[in-house]
């Protein structure tokens, strides 16, 4: 029997794989359809204090190898997915909520907030690149780390963040320092690559209305700075600090790296919205029956143990 279980935070994961936030999983419909999928957990859209629309359509484009999105964070508010989290707690899988606030001040309140839920880990967002006039937090290393203090003091859940792509190993290098010296239990890496840009050259026009057409790419044009990032992060942060890979997962292939990169959990985004619920059975099968060819029985068999070349 292949296992490919894992656990984050004292919560076990039947699969290691499940949806990323952002696509498909902001009404209480399509989070059931997660809930009652192979997904191992439930994570919901990233919430603000208050409902958001979002910006303009055309806001998300699928593209061959990918996507290309300028959402603008629509969610239906902070309350509303405290309030059904009982609801989707009931189907027995761990359940994350994703948190984006403008400051300090906003994530505590949230944070607050779902101290006193059913969710049982949070994700804190620190890496949303579409809100229009508002930088990625995750590139301000000193904002991050008054956030992640801030959260340290108040939550009583378990919490992690999702970061942006990073490219520079000083920057990797700076970040792990902050996130080592934190309370801290997980990563999530890498959230789409921030002001990308798509051209219809036949209508010479961009091809999403916000920002001028600049949006977080995402799909398998990711894969290998998302690699990068897991592999980076790996090495430079403390063994108690897990890492959830996700960037350009279709397949059983794609999970099988990420984890042999160092992941413990993997999340799938641009795949899920294009493929729809069925995916976390697919790839799930997918990574067995390499893990069956393999000879490998459990995850821990091979993450992280990527080779290099003398
Ligand atoms: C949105 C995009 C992101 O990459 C993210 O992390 C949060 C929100 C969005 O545009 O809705």
């Amino acid at each position: 029997m292949i296992d490919i279980s894992a656990n984050l935070s004292g919560f076990n994961f039947e699969s290691c794989i499940m949806n990323a936030s952002g696509p498909l999983d902001t009404t209480l419909e399509e989070l059931t359809d997660i809930a009652t999928s192979g997904a191992g957990g439930i994570v919901m859209k990233s919430c603000t204090l208050d409902v958001r629309e979002g910006n303009p359509e055309p806001r998300y484009v699928d593209i061959e190898w990918g996507s290309i999105n300028s959402m603008g964070l629509p969610n239906l508010g902070y309350k509303f997915y405290k309030e059904i989290s009982p609801k989707l707690k009931s189907y027995g899988k761990p359940l994350i909520a994703s948190i984006a606030g403008a400051n300090c001040q906003e994530y505590a309140e949230i944070i607050e907030a779902f101290n006193d839920s059913d969710v049982d880990i949070l994700e804190v967002n620190l890496s949303c690149p579409n809100v229009i006039g508002r930088p990625q937090i995750g590139y301000d290393f000193e904002m991050s780390q008054d956030i992640l203090n801030t959260i340290g003091d108040i939550s009583n859940k378990p919490w992690g963040a999702k970061l942006p792509p990073y490219f520079d190993f000083v920057h990797f290098e700076e970040m792990a320092s902050i996130l080592n010296s934190s309370k801290i239990s997980f990563i999530v890496s890498i959230n789409s690559i921030g002001n990308a840009l798509f051209i219809d050259w036949k209508k010479e026009q961009v091809l999403i209305k916000p920002k001028g057409g600049f949006g977080g790419l995402g799909g398998r044009y990711i894969k290998p700075t998302a690699l990068a990032n897991v592999k980076k992060f790996s090495e430079l942060l403390d063994k108690r600090i897990k890492i959830v890979g996700v960037g350009g997962i279709y397949n059983g292939i794609d999970a099988f790296e990420f984890i042999l990169s160092g992941a413990t959990l993997l999340q799938l985004g641009t795949s899920f919205s294009q493929e729809g619920p069925l995916i976390f059975n697919r790839v799930s099968k997918e990574l067995c029956d390499i893990m069956k060819g393999k000879g490998y029985r459990s995850l821990d068999d091979f993450r992280g143990k990527l080779k290099v070349i003398d």
